[in-house]
């Protein structure tokens, strides 16, 4: 099978440029995008990288989806933006996501902050970020296009650990960006690639009630733009399956499922799927503040506080 048929390499942004280092290649992003078709899980990183312009509305302020009108995130940071600043001030931010709010973070600081380390697997956002960043703030920023997943190998982290030359620093993954990873994974990394003394910044959607979650998700067109991806598309417009939503109460996630209503094969039979096969192609977990703070302390990662509002919460922690 070509690989530009299942995977749109025309709409990736990476290019060589100043400050940007990259750790992964186009080749091996069409690989992945096969192998978690075979999996029948899609990782998150595939609809940043597949449905660029879609996902760019999440940084648009008229833009109202779950991520920025529900999550009221950024009113939050801007409403507890001293406090947050307490902490981030004299340290090395390190954005693991790059948008409008990690600009506006580096924004805020009284201190200019002399450098600033953002990881993301698409340049576009990272340009978007840098692009809201005030001139005279003087800010260098450095870029790593790389997947988070990645970090657990030594050429990544060794390559941060450079950067940082020893500092302490600031880590922040905001957006609900924790809720789309499995768990363990993720928080191991963040414990694997913090030095002991780093704080981390996540912010995240409040389990309060699953049913409008849900509902939120099924009305938000551009939530659905973002996550559908160009190949499972085209087999629902070719009659092949369909999309839907789901809350999982067990797993405490909405989801985005594509069920096969026909037999399916690709030409070259590297992919079969069979009328009633489901691919889970988007998961968002939802969170009590408790759980996830007893389940971050597993992880090295010990409680410093937290502020919630609406379904919205912030949550500060200190790798010990
Ligand atoms: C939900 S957005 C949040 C962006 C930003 N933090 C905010 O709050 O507006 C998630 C971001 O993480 C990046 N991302 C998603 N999966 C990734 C992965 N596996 N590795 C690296 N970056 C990833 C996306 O490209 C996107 O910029």
């Amino acid at each position: 099978m070509v690989i530009g048929q299942i995977f749109p390499i025309h709409r990736l942004g990476h290019e060589k440029g100043k400050g940007y280092k990259s750790f992964i290649t186009r080749k091996t992003l069409a690989k992945r995008f096969m192998g978690d078709l075979k999996n029948r899980k899609i990782s998150p990183e595939q609809y940043f990288v597949q449905n660029v312009e879609a996902a760019k509305t999440l940084y648009d302020p008229r833009a109202q989806t779950v991520y920025t009108e529900f999550s009221a995130e950024e009113a939050l940071i801007n409403q507890h933006i001293s406090q947050i600043l307490e902490y981030l001030n004299c340290r090395v931010p390190v954005f693991w996501g790059a948008g409008r709010k990690e600009a506006a973070l580096v924004n805020a600081s009284s201190n200019n902050i002399p450098l600033a380390i953002v990881i993301d697997i698409e340049k576009a956002y990272v340009k978007d970020m840098i692009d809201r960043i005030d001139l005279s703030k003087r800010s260098r920023v450095k870029s790593l296009i790389a997947l988070f997943q990645s970090f657990s190998e030594d050429e990544q982290k060794k390559y941060l650990q450079q950067m940082l030359d020893g500092k302490p620093a600031f880590h922040a993954c905001l957006g609900t960006t924790i809720g789309n990873f499995n768990q363990h994974e993720l928080f191991m990394i963040f414990r694997d690639t913090m030095q002991v003394g780093d704080y981390l910044l996540l912010g995240f959607q409040l389990e309060k009630d699953p049913e409008k979650i849900l509902q939120e998700y099924r009305d938000d067109r551009l939530i659905e733009d973002i996550v559908k991806l160009p190949f499972l598309a085209a087999l629902e417009d070719k009659g092949v399956g369909l999309h839907s939503w789901k809350y999982n109460y067990d797993e405490h996630q909405v989801e985005y499922w594509f069920t096969f209503t026909a037999d399916y094969e690709s030409k070259d039979s590297a992919l079969v799927f069979r009328s009633g096969d489901a691919i889970e192609v988007f998961r968002s977990k939802k969170y009590r503040v408790e759980q996830l703070r007893s389940e971050l302390e597993n992880h090295g990662l010990q409680y410093v506080m937290h502020v919630a509002k609406e379904d919205h919460c912030l949550l500060l922690l200190e790798r010990v």
